[in-house]
């Protein structure tokens, strides 16, 4: 094991060029040739440096910030071999920061992504308050969550693919969550055009974990309106129903004959605006899919999704060894943040599909487990698989 390691590492060490060694803008211009991975330095935070890393293989290439383990851009080919970014970001740290990076684009997510109801939950008997975020609950690990950290990254070869590691050891009662959790998610940029993520973490003590990348999906271009006209299949036949808080009742539903339904490949403005309760609460889809997985251990990648923008050519497909999938449209862009482009985001301008653990399951036993003990090791995997069809 500690032989790979340092094999993983020299390899790894080769492939950092250097500082801004170069790094192209944000263009439609066409990479390709040998993977590189290179660094350059992206501002700074309450005194810790930020890091921005440009990943290129072939004809795909992917900026990860070291702020909050932030997927900033994603370029990748349409049907024509056109690069464009087509996930939701800032240009700078600054608006990262200022703004909070409210609707979270990019971002890792933990100590527990979506909601905890009322920020409160019992483990072994005791009581954990957490800030309450998102009146009245607690989403996406609270005031200060991963997304707004500072991780360590280092570069590594992952299967001869470049890859990046980061790290956060977040303290026993950060957030008021239990345990020192030691958190590793590393993005393998694959040379099919695919981002693979993995995440382990371990605790000292009992805790609640359920991790996650909140990266929204444009696959027209980021910043070119909505995704309206994106078709989305999802692998679930049962989704968790919501409250007006958007707390799962407990249920497991069905899908069928409801405008939840994405078995068969279905345009998202189809139904987005439909009177249904579940959708009148999300303002639009915001919910929780429960997988149709064969392996419910959690350890194989299953797909999970399939989004396809026809106009574009332009495929996503998403796996991932989760039970579930939080399909959130872009309900709460209000025009008010503006992105890489310098373009408005506005209701719908992209889609996030968090893979995850169900929201709120600390409260609710009858879900899968969020539960992670000293002694284990959480694993999971998720591929975001880009692709161009004719
Ligand atoms: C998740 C939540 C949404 C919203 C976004 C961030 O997807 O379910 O309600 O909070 O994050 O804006």
């Amino acid at each position: 094991m500690t032989s790979t390691v340092t094999m993983l590492v020299r390899a790894g060490a080769a492939l950092l060029l250097g500082a801004g060694l170069g790094l192209a803008g944000a263009s439609s211009s066409q990479a390709g040739g040998k993977p590189t991975i290179t660094k350059e330095p992206f501002g700074s935070v309450g005194g810790k440096a930020v890091d921005r890393y440009t990943i290129t293989n072939g004809n795909f290439r992917v900026r990860v910030l070291t702020y909050g383990g932030i997927l900033q851009t994603v370029e990748t080919p349409d049907r024509h071999g056109r690069l464009t970014n087509v996930t939701l970001g800032f240009k700078t740290l600054n608006e990262y920061v200022t703004s909070g990076n409210p609707a979270y684009f990019g971002a890792l997510i933990g100590r527990y992504g979506n909601r905890i109801a009322n920020g409160r939950f019992t483990l072994d008997g005791r009581t954990y308050q957490l800030a309450i975020n998102n009146d009245p609950n607690s989403l996406h690990g609270g005031d200060v969550g991963f997304d707004k950290r500072v991780w360590s990254a280092t570069p590594v070869t992952n299967g001869g693919d470049p890859a990046l590691r980061l790290t956060y050891v977040s303290p026993d009662g950060e957030e008021n969550y239990p345990g020192t959790l030691r958190t590793t998610v590393t993005y393998t940029i694959t040379r099919d055009k695919g981002i693979r993520i993995d995440y382990q973490a371990t605790t000292d003590k009992a805790t609640v974990v359920n991790l996650t990348n909140h990266a929204y999906w444009n696959l027209g271009g980021e910043g070119t309106g909505t995704i309206d006209d994106h078709k989305l299949q999802l692998n679930a036949s049962r989704y968790t129903p919501v409250d007006a808080t958007l707390i799962p009742n407990g249920r497991l539903d069905p899908v069928a004959g409801t405008p939840m339904d994405f078995r068969e490949p279905t345009a998202i403005g189809a139904r987005n605006r439909s009177n249904f309760q579940q959708i009148v609460y999300g303002r639009g889809y915001d919910h929780n899919w429960v997988l149709d997985r064969r392996d419910t251990s959690y350890r194989k990648l299953e797909r999970a999704a399939k989004v396809t923008d026809s106009a574009s050519g332009r495929t996503l497909t998403i796996s991932t060894t989760e039970p579930g999938i939080q399909f959130y449209g872009g309900n709460f862009l209000d025009g008010t943040l503006y992105g890489t482009s310098g373009r408005a985001y506005r209701q719908g301008d992209g889609l996030a599909l968090e893979t995850q653990h169900f929201p709120d399951s600390p409260n609710h036993p009858n879900f899968p487990s969020t539960v992670l003990r000293p002694g284990q090791t959480l694993k999971s995997t998720t591929i975001y698989q880009f692709g161009a069809s004719r």
